[in-house]
C-alpha cells in the first residue's frame, strides 16, 4: 500500500473535467491507480461509448493486482515474494524459487523433500514425445521445438483442462517445471544428432539438465559444481519478472481457460522473440559480428545513427541498471576460472565500457540487462547460441506458472480483451 493511503488502499480522488462538455468527474485512487472503466461514464452524449484509456504496448496499464514479484525499476529493485534478488540468488536452489514464487513462502526442510519428490519424479517424458521430437528437420530452431512440444504436452495430459481444480493444477504445475528441461535438452541432442540422455534423478535440477544435455559413454554424469551453481544462478534469476510480454501472454491465453500447457506454449512463443528472451542470442550474434574491440567505435557509431540497437542494453521497467545483470557479471568471473575466459567477453567488456560513458545511452537511459552477460555464460559453458532462449524459458516457467494460478484464482479476471481505436474506413458497399 502507498503511504497516505486509506486502510482499503484508497488515497484520494482525481477531479477530471471534460472541456468538451464542462461536466466534473470524481475518480477514485485506490494503490496509485484509476479504474480507467471508471472512465466510460465520461460521455459527450447518452449514446456515447464513453472514454477509453489508448496506451499501446500497455506501459502503463496494470493488467492485474499480483503478490509474486515487485519491481523498482528506477531503484534497479527486483524481489520475489518480497525476498531481495541479492539474497536469493546465490543461496537457494532453483526448487526453492519456483516453491516460492508459487506458493508464496520458501519452503521448510519437509516441504522441500516433497517437493523435490514431486518433480523428479515427472521428468521423464512420454516417449512418443520424442518420436515427436524426431519429426523435426536436423536444424529446426530448438525454441521451435520447445514451443511445439510444450503445446503437444497439452494432448498427453487431456485432464489439465480442468484448470478450476486444484490438485489437477498442481499436477500440471509440476508436470511442467520437471519436464521441460527434459524437453530443451532433447530438442538440442536432436539437433546434434545426439542419443537423448534419460534424466538422473539424483542430480540437482541444474545439476540434470547438464546431465541430459552433455552425458556421453559415462554411466554417471557428474556435472562440474561451479557450473552447475553458475546455471542454478542464471536459473533464479530468470525466475519471474512480473507482467513482461511473455507472462503477460500466459496470462492472456489462461484467461480463455485454455489448459496450461497451451499458455506456456504461447508463452515460449513471446519468449522466443529477438526482443524478449531472444536477446541473449542476439547478443551473441552481435558480439561476432563485431569481431575485435577495435571495429566496436564503428558499430557503436552506427547504432546511435539509428542502423541496428546495441542489443542486451535497456529495459522497459529498469532505467538505471538492471539488478540481474550485476549478479551474473559475478557468476561470469567465477565461470571463466573454470572453462578461461571467451575473447568474446573482452569484446562484451569494451563495449559495456564505451556505451556506459557515451552521452547517446546516458541520455536513453540505456544499461546492460541481464541479456548481455547471460549468454557469454552460456557460451563459455558450451551451449550453443540457439539454445540461449530455451534455458530462459526453463528458468520462467515457474514464474509462468505462479501468474497464471493467480490470474485464474483472481475473482476481478475474466477473458482478457483489449479495445482499440478503429481507424479504418466508414462503412462502404460493395459496386453493384
Ligand atoms: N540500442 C540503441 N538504442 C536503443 C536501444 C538499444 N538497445 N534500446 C532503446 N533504444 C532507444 C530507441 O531507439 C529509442 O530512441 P529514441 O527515443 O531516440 O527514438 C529509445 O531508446 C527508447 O526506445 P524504446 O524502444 O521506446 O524503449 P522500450 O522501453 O520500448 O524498449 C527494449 C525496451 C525492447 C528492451 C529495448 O531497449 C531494446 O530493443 N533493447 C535491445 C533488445 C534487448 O536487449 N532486449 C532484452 C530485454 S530484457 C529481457 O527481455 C529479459
Amino acid at each position: 500500500m502507498a503511504e497516505g493511503s486509506a486502510a482499503d488502499g484508497s488515497e484520494g480522488t482525481l477531479q477530471v473535467t471534460d472541456s468538451r462538455t464542462g461536466k466534473s468527474y470524481e475518480l477514485p485512487i485506490v494503490d496509485g491507480a484509476i479504474r480507467t472503466l471508471d472512465l466510460r461514464q465520461i460521455k459527450t452524449s447518452d449514446d456515447d461509448f464513453g472514454l477509453m484509456g489508448y496506451d499501446p504496448a500497455f506501459q502503463n496499464t496494470a493488467s492485474c493486482r499480483s503478490t509474486i514479484t515487485y519491481i523498482d525499476g528506477d531503484k534497479g529493485i527486483l524481489r520475489y515474494r518480497g525476498y531481495p534478488i541479492e539474497e536469493l540468488a546465490d543461496s537457494r536452489s532453483f526448487l526453492e524459487i519456483a516453491y516460492l514464487l508459487l506458493n508464496g513462502e520458501l519452503p521448510d526442510g519437509d516441504r522441500l523433500r516433497v517437493w523435490t519428490d514431486e518433480i523428479t519424479n515427472h521428468t521423464f517424458i512420454h516417449e512418443s514425445i520424442k518420436h515427436f521430437i524426431d519429426g523435426f528437420h536436423h536444424d529446426a530452431h530448438p525454441m521451435g521445438m520447445l514451443v511445439s512440444a510444450v503445446g503437444a504436452l497439452s494432448t498427453f495430459y487431456p485432464e489439465s483442462k480442468q484448470i478450476r481444480d486444484p490438485e489437477i493444477r498442481h499436477r500440471q504445475i509440476v508436470r511442467l517445471i520437471a519436464k521441460m528441461p527434459t524437453l530443451a535438452a532433447f530438442a538440442y541432442r536432436h539437433a546434434m544428432g545426439l542419443y537423448y540422455a534419460y534424466p538422473d534423478d539424483d542430480l540437482s535440477y541444474a545439476g540434470n539438465f547438464l546431465n541430459m544435455m552433455w552425458r556421453a559413454t559415462e554411466l554417471k554424469y557428474q556435472p562440474n559444481p561451479i557450473l552447475e551453481h553458475a546455471l542454478n544462478v542464471l536459473l533464479v534469476l530468470h525466475a519471474d519478472h512480473e507482467q513482461n510480454c511473455s507472462t503477460s501472454t500466459m496470462r492472456m491465453v489462461g484467461s480463455s481457460e485454455a489448459d496450461p500447457y497451451a499458455a506456456l506454449s504461447a508463452a515460449c512463443a513471446a519468449l522466443y522473440g529477438p526482443l524478449h528472451g531472444g536477446a541473449n542470442e542476439q547478443v551473441l550474434r552481435m558480439l561476432q559480428a563485431i569481431g575485435t574491440v577495435d571495429n566496436i567505435p564503428d558499430y557503436i557509431r552506427r547504432v546511435k545513427a539509428g542502423e541496428f540497437r546495441l542489443m542486451g542494453f535497456g529495459h522497459r521497467v529498469y532505467k538505471n541498471f538492471d539488478p540481474r545483470a550485476l549478479l551474473i557479471k559475478k557468476v561470469a568471473e567465477q565461470v571463466f576460472e573454470v572453462t578461461g575466459r571467451s575473447p568474446l567477453l573482452d569484446i562484451a567488456l569494451e563495449v559495456e565500457r564505451i556505451a556506459l560513458a557515451d552521452d547517446y545511452f546516458i541520455s536513453h537511459k540505456l544499461y546492460p540487462n541481464v541479456d548481455f552477460y547471460s549468454g557469454i555464460i552460456y557460451l563459455a559453458m558450451g551451449i550453443p547460441v540457439e539454445m540461449f532462449p530455451v534455458l530462459f524459458a526453463i528458468g520462467r516457467t515457474p514464474g509462468w506458472l505462479a501468474h497464471w494460478e493467480e490470474g485464474l484464482l483472481d475473482p476481478e479476471q475474466r477473458i482478457g480483451r483489449p479495445r482499440q481505436l478503429y481507424g479504418g474506413s466508414e462503412m462502404r458497399h460493395l459496386a453493384k
